[in-house]
């Protein structure tokens, strides 16, 4: 049982830039409170997977827009991944290869707009949201709304950390990677990753966990967004 209750149907929006700790923290967060926790970056992933699986240019909007029209039938996006037509391909979602491709498509208004609406169905009945335009364009209205953030360095050693036994990559070459990712997110014309007006920021750089969940903890229940289950 949870240590909290949330309010009925609460949304919260989690956004930040890769290896910001976004998915960690929701995740502990959503058992914390007892609210479902949805990565929209495996939407951005899975077009770019399968868009590279197909041979579609990654610079050609109309392809990369036909995969997400073929892919909207067959994907269950739920708490627990992603499946494509059944099958959970969500492991096969995390290389570095998938990830750039990700934010390649993710640069693309028309792909954005497609998956929109299917990140709005599943936010209905409440749920932490992570990503990078949650807070701004997915759930603008959300009562509570985290930009978390941590140096390049650390979110790269992170990273480094996660893939150092199936990549050949060094820190240097994650670190690289990374600011290429952060720039493209950043500087993209469409839902580019920036702070929401109403969100509170929080440096994760050489914050715990732990320390960061305390403190999105306390601005929930301040906000009486969520009260303990056994007080
Ligand atoms: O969070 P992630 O690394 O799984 O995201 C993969 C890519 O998808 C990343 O480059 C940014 C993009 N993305 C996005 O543009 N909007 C979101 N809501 C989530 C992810």
């Amino acid at each position: 049982m949870s240590e909290w209750t949330a309010v009925q149907g609460l949304t919260i929006a989690i956004d930040g830039p890769s290896g910001s700790g976004k998915g960690t923290v929701a995740k502990i967060l959503a058992d914390e409170i007892g609210l479902p926790v949805l990565d929209t970056g495996l939407l951005y992933r899975l077009t770019g997977s399968v868009a590279l699986d197909h041979g579609a240019a990654l610079d050609n909007e109309q392809a990369v827009v036909g995969v997400v029209d073929s892919l909207l039938g067959s994907i269950i996006w739920t708490v627990e991944g992603i499946r494509l037509n059944g099958a959970d391909v969500t492991a096969t979602l995390r290389s570095e290869a998938v990830g750039a491709a990700a934010s390649k498509v993710a640069a693309m208004p028309a792909v954005r707009e497609k998956l929109l609406g299917l990140q709005h169905q599943l936010a209905e009945n409440g749920c932490i949201m992570d990503g990078r335009d949650i807070g701004t364009v997915v759930l603008p209205d959300a009562p509570a709304k985290f930009f978390l953030t941590a140096s390049v360095r650390e979110r790269a050693r992170r990273r480094w950390t996660q893939l150092k036994d199936e990549s050949g990559s060094s820190l240097d070459d994650v670190i690289a990677e990374l600011k290429m990712r952060d720039q493209r997110d950043r500087e993209r014309q469409h839902a580019p990753l920036k702070q929401a007006s109403d969100a509170i920021a929080i440096d994760s750089t050489t914050l715990r966990v732990e320390e960061v969940v305390d403190r999105m903890l306390g601005v929930l229940e301040r906000r009486k967004l969520i009260q303990a289950t056994n007080p």
